[in-house]
């Protein structure tokens, strides 16, 4: 029997040819940011046992990596130190030291490969010896103000080290402004602010905290990361920080809160970045190796539907793994 149908969606899918035509969202190396994880010494790489597939990396593996996702068509990166225990302290020093791990890391990478964008988060986290991100009072309460001085001194110590975007991550409030306003005192007007916008009090960056060997000595981060309740909250901190100058405007995690980026995007004619975080690599690698699914076509699909939501531009650790399938 042929069934009477004037109208047959799947006419435009009988051929690759006709599939691509048709084709709503793309996804090219170009729209992806490599993260990566910095550490002493040379000739290093340490697997993380969290994220496998990733390791972290002295400056000079780094510098090959970075030029293999370069002549991949990978435009960008963001650095993450992995700094020794004894360099970590309440008050962390470390964070903006001109001759720190990060520092020497921006400058190598752009000296050798200048047309790469590289980025870097402005937050204590990786330097303080409670692991929180922002400097902490007696009682144990996080400080917002205080703290400012302290990431104004690590977006500075970047900025003259070449860095392309700071990308102020700790979520407390007013950090755009201020950065804005010491950036341009110094000259820096073309250094790009990529604003941590939306980013989640999420279970899924611990593989993330295991990579960078962080631990909380006391309580969580939900004084000053968002409820994941929350999506109007989410669109109130995407408008201010707009409003404050960011160049570029996260949401972090990805895949739980597709729904928050589908909703900023009609709100903001800046670009959107999504943070597909660590949690998310994680879980399809842990499946992947007990033979459960094919990775690489998760992370095609997770990754296209995060363009597809409304995402500009995608951090994911997934970067090196699925290059071949879209170049
Ligand atoms: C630091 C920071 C975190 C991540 C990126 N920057 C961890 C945190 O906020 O605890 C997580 C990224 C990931 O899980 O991949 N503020």
């Amino acid at each position: 029997m042929i069934l009477d149908l004037p109208v047959r969606l799947r006419r435009n899918r009988k051929s690759d040819a006709i599939r691509k035509m048709v084709q709503e969202t793309h996804l090219l190396p170009s729209h992806l940011v490599a993260p990566l994880f910095v550490i002493e010494g040379e000739k290093k790489r340490e697997a993380i046992a969290s994220l496998p597939g990733i390791d972290r990396l002295s400056i000079d593996e780094m510098l090959l990596v970075a030029h293999d996702l370069y002549e991949k068509g990978v435009r960008s990166v963001a650095l993450f130190p992995v700094v020794d225990s004894s360099l970590r302290s309440s008050y962390p020093e470390e964070a903006w030291n001109e001759r720190g791990l990060l520092a020497r890391a921006i400058r190598s990478l752009k000296k050798e490969i200048p047309e790469l964008c590289v980025m870097a988060d402005v937050a204590l986290d990786p330097f303080t010896s409670h692991g929180h991100d922002g400097l902490v009072n007696e009682t144990g309460k996080i400080l917002n103000d205080a703290t400012i001085d302290c990431l104004v001194k690590m977006a500075l110590m970047q900025a003259e080290a070449g860095i392309d975007f700071v990308a102020p991550s700790d979520m407390m409030d007013g950090r755009v402004a201020a950065l804005r306003k010491e950036l341009d005192q110094k000259g820096f007007h073309n250094v790009g602010i990529l604003a941590y916008s939306a980013k989640y009090a999420s279970s899924l960056y611990a593989p993330f905290r295991n990579a960078l060997q962080t631990k909380l000595s006391f309580g969580d981060k939900r004084t000053y990361q968002m409820d994941p309740a929350n999506c109007r909250e989410a669109l109130l901190e995407a408008e201010l920080d707009e409003k404050e100058g960011a160049d570029i405007l996260m949401v972090k995690p990805a895949l739980f809160y597709l729904d928050v980026i589908a909703k900023l995007r009609p709100l903001t004619n800046r670009p959107i970045a999504a943070y597909h975080v660590s949690g998310e690599y994680a879980m399809v690698m842990a499946a992947h190796e007990k033979g459960w699914l094919n990775a690489d076509l998760v992370f095609l699909e997770a990754l296209l539907s995060i363009r597809r939501a409304g995402a500009d531009l995608i951090f994911t650790y997934a970067t090196s793994r699925i290059l071949s399938f879209i170049s």
